[in-house]
């Protein structure tokens, strides 16, 4: 999308170790704001596509500090995208966006909310962005400014399902009964996730940090990962190839599929 427009993208190294690199983070926020007095920085948090980590408190009290420290010198956008923020296994996870009431009048945060996962309606294009910020007046730009590209783009979302969210979430015995067969989901894929992500451990298959949602990603290099994949698809194992990893959908796989997997892929990996 960035190329699209012409527009030049960094990237952050994502973890060290088991934790958010918040080291990298740091850096590359400064070198970007040195480099062009502005930045916009997307993190995709919580139940993080493909790695399936969602970020601690703590890890989000400093990145926040980063980005008010580097909004001293020119102004910054965080795009913050919840895409998978209605699987999260803590029900209490939208409450920590309380954070962004108070943000430096530099910094605006723009929340990047979607349907697909939500009301699993992939396709059906319908979402939004909350803009957040402390400045009326970059408000108002940044509404016209999406109104506009909005229209001279693609027009408007998808009007029934835009109907149907507004539908469901006005009615307390819809919500509730969407509320409780999406809980079912999540029980359903954190169950995968435990029998994979176990399995994985005890027969030294390298993950990413996982913690919830709807995938989990097995570290391979670059170099190596495209024969690894076909190899194992010669065997009816079929991964997504990601940046240095193969990502496993827990979100699609049954349990009975999932037993035994870590060790096939093992042993293809390692022989
Ligand atoms: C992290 C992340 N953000 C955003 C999206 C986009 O969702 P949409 O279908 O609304 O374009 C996806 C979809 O796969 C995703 O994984």
């Amino acid at each position: 999308m960035a190329k699209e427009f012409d527009l030049l993208t960094e990237e952050y190294n994502l973890f060290d170790g088991n934790h958010f690199d918040i080291t990298s983070f740091k850096s590359s926020m400064n070198h970007i704001m040195n480099k062009q007095g502005k930045v916009l920085v997307i993190l995709n948090d919580p139940c993080h596509n493909p790695s399936g980590y969602t970020m601690s408190d703590s890890e989000w009290a400093q990145v926040m500090s980063i980005c008010e420290e580097v909004s001293n010198i020119g102004p910054v956008i965080l795009l913050h995208d919840i895409a998978y923020v209605d699987f999260s296994t803590n029900p209490n996870w939208k409450a920590s966006l309380i954070r962004y009431q108070t943000l430096p009048s530099n910094m605006m945060v723009v929340i990047a909310f979607s349907l697909s996962k939500t009301f699993t309606a992939y396709g059906m294009r319908v979402g939004a962005s909350i803009a957040i910020s402390n400045d009326k007046e970059q408000l108002e730009a940044f509404k016209d400014a999406t109104i506009y590209s909005a229209r001279s783009i693609w027009s408007t979302v998808n009007n029934s399902v835009m109907e149907l969210f507004h539908h469901i979430t006005t009615n307390p015995t819809l919500l509730d009964a969407y509320q409780r067969e999406k809980q079912s989901y999540i029980d359903l894929i954190q169950e995968r996730a435990t029998i994979f992500v176990t399995e994985a451990n005890n027969v030294g298959l390298p993950l990413y940090p996982h913690n919830e949602g709807f995938f989990a990603t097995i570290l391979v290099d670059n170099d190596k990962k495209e024969a690894l994949n076909q190899s194992l698809q010669a065997q009816n194992i079929f991964l997504v190839e990601v940046n240095n990893g193969l990502r496993v959908a827990l979100c699609s796989v049954p349990k009975q599929k999932l037993i035994g997997l870590a060790k096939r892929i093992h042993n293809i990996m390692y022989t």
